[in-house]
């Protein structure tokens, strides 16, 4: 059994949007092949952004974020849902990584090559409007490999697994066969996704 953090990182939370959808389902299968999911919504979290380098080293850590950062240390796996905007991620989701990934908890803040999340695996499922296969090969997916290299593999969370769903407010996606691959991915099949 494993213990999955899914981390929604809409910064909407009035209405349901594709991304919680794709977090339901996620989570469904996940719980049908016994595995526990604890769900952050960062949309939720009460926090400032961090505003200075002092601040990042030295500063209080708000209760939410280090409640998050609690379920990060006790999970095995970590799912990032999110829409793609700008290019790149929603801003409270950036804000929640600068405050989560503090020196100490992330890495050992005398020597950065110590990673303190090693060992955790992740998967991001980002949605978008253009065709997931523009922004692969004519955008070079920068954000995401950015986030992948300079955030994730930087503390150590290896391997990271991604998905790109493009077009999702068109009729062209075919919303409910992207539904039924969360709950897929959420079952982690090792066979299937060959990263447990
Ligand atoms: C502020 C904002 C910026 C966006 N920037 C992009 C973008 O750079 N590239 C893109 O393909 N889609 C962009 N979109 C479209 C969203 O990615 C798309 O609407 C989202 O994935 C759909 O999710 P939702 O319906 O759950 O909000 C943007 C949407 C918003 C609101």
């Amino acid at each position: 059994m494993k213990k999955i953090c899914i981390i929604e990182g809409h910064p909407d939370n009035l209405k349901k949007h594709f991304c919680h959808a794709l977090a339901d389902e996620y989570e469904i299968g996940a719980k049908s092949e016994g595995h526990e999911v604890v769900r952050i919504n960062v949309a939720d979290l009460e926090f400032d952004a961090l505003k200075s380098e002092e601040e990042y080293r030295e500063g209080f850590i708000p209760d939410e974020i280090s409640k998050s950062q609690k379920i990060i240390l006790s999970s095995n796996h970590i799912v990032i849902i999110y829409p793609l905007w700008l290019g790149g991620m929603p801003s409270k989701l950036v804000a929640f990584f600068e405050q989560l990934m503090r020196p100490n908890f992330a890495y050992d803040a005398d020597n950065m090559f110590d990673k303190k999340l090693k060992g955790k695996s992740a998967h991001l499922i980002v949605t978008m409007g253009m065709p997931a296969i523009i922004y692969k090969i004519f955008y070079g997916s920068h954000s995401i490999k950015g986030f992948i290299t300079g955030v994730l593999k930087f503390v150590g969370i290896s391997p990271v697994k991604t998905t790109f769903i493009g077009e999702v407010a068109s009729k062209r996606t075919n919303h409910k066969k992207w539904l039924e691959k969360a709950n897929e991915f959420g079952k982690n099949k090792p066979k299937l996704l060959g990263i447990f």
